[in-house]
């Protein structure tokens, strides 16, 4: 009785999870990218598909402490530190005050400079809109 009882708790729990992993899983890139804006020009253009590619994991899903395109606010700081500043911390990685981090070009080594400049620049017109 006890386990069925316990049971009963557990499932609508794992439920979630689970529908949670799904939607990640299989929510098609095509369908994702939709919700994030698009920009002229060739370089906000690279940019958004190098963030989409890379970037978006974090920095739009609240997993690693990482200030999300969402979050005005958690931007506001960090534009303020000027572009340069940015491409620094992208290119080269970043540990917060509270242990948070940036990994080094997203953790992605195939990306060149400019790909994490770009996508830097497409964030930030993302957070300044
Ligand atoms: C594994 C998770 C993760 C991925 C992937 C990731 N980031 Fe980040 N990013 C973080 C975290 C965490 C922070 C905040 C670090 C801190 O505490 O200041 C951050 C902060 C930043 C900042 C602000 C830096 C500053 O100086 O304030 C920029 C810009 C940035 N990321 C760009 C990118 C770009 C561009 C990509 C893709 C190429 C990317 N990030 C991919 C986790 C990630």
């Amino acid at each position: 009785m006890r386990r069925i009882v316990s049971r009963w708790w557990l499932a609508p729990r794992h439920a979630r999870t689970l529908a949670t992993i799904a939607m990640t899983a299989f929510a098609g890139a095509s369908v994702h990218a939709q919700k994030y804006p698009e920009f002229p020009g060739a370089n906000l253009k690279h940019g958004r598909s190098v963030w989409l590619g890379t970037c978006e994991a974090c920095h739009a899903n609240d997993v690693a402490g990482a200030p999300l395109v969402t979050h005005k606010a958690a931007w506001a700081p960090r534009l303020a530190k000027g572009r340069e500043a940015l491409y620094k911390s992208a290119l080269g990685g970043l540990t917060g005050p509270k242990g948070t981090q940036m990994p080094p070009r997203g953790g992605n080594d195939r990306l060149s400079d400019a790909d994490v400049k770009a996508a830097v620049d497409y964030m930030t017109a993302i957070v300044s809109k």
